[in-house]
């Protein structure tokens, strides 16, 4: 007899508490029942449903940089195309106006917000020595100041690094760029010897087909007492095709 109602107070403590723990947690609040954990819905195959890979899911995580490799191509400041950078033996300079094997071709690697300066490498040098491209002398630009830094091969340098002396007459810097990556253009961004970044316009003299920067394009042609000797400025642009 003890043994029987024993086992029946077993059996319906048992029913109970299966009963409760079938009631949501709605249910178990009003009965002033503590709520149960929520429960991950199935996973279905290949979809984890688990904290750790909800942490892993790609929307949140950093996206890598992207490598981008192609031509330069030269527009003048009125958005009228010149050409592609030209990659000669004795460096880079000038715009070719010749076969597109004359082309030079650069890759560079830039985050995906499109911030922050970089490196472009030349992937096809015609030339020998270092293969980045950017900065080989080392006035001071600024606005009002009519010089001009020279533009070539270069060793790479530091991210906003002054002109680092190479040689007897170079002084480089590679990491100047910036890349847009929505509208593909390229921008020059100098640093002074001081280390302050200069307004970088890049500049085109026709007379020569050849390439520099200026700080003040108004500056420097005021600067010239022959007329052929002028510049105009030129924007950069990555080229994917060819
Ligand atoms: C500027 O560049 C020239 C050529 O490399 C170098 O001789 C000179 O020391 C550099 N000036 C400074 C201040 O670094």
């Amino acid at each position: 007899m003890r043994i029987f109602v024993l086992s029946c107070a077993i059996a319906l403590i048992l029913s109970v508490s299966s009963a409760l723990a079938t009631l949501t947690n709605a249910q178990r609040l009003a009965r002033g029942l503590p709520v149960l954990p929520p429960k991950f819905a199935r996973a279905l195959p290949g979809y984890a449903r688990t904290p750790t890979a909800a942490g892993a899911n790609p929307s949140t995580s950093p996206v890598p940089p992207k490598t981008y490799t192609g031509r330069i191509l030269v527009k003048s400041y009125d958005g009228g195309t010149y050409g592609h950078l030209y990659n000669w033996a004795s460096g880079i300079n000038g715009i070719n106006f010749g076969s597109s094997s004359e082309d030079l071709h650069v890759s560079f690697t830039v985050s995906r917000s499109g911030k922050g300066l970089i490196d472009i490498m030349a992937i096809n040098p015609a030339f020998t020595g270092p293969s980045y491209i950017g900065t080989t002398s080392n006035d001071t630009l600024a606005k009002g100041s009519p010089t001009a830094v020279s533009f070539g091969n270069v060793i790479r340098t530091p991210v906003h690094s002054p002109p680092v002396p190479v040689g007897q007459y170079n002084a480089d810097e590679s990491a100047i760029w910036t890349f847009d990556p929505t509208t593909y253009e390229l921008k020059a961004h100098y640093v002074n010897l001081n280390g302050h970044k200069a307004g970088t316009t890049i500049a085109y003299k026709i007379y020569d087909n050849s390439i520099f920067f200026v700080g003040d394009i108004g500056a420097y042609n005021a600067a010239q007492d022959d007329p052929d000797y002028l510049v105009s400025p030129i924007t950069f642009y990555l080229d994917l095709t060819g």
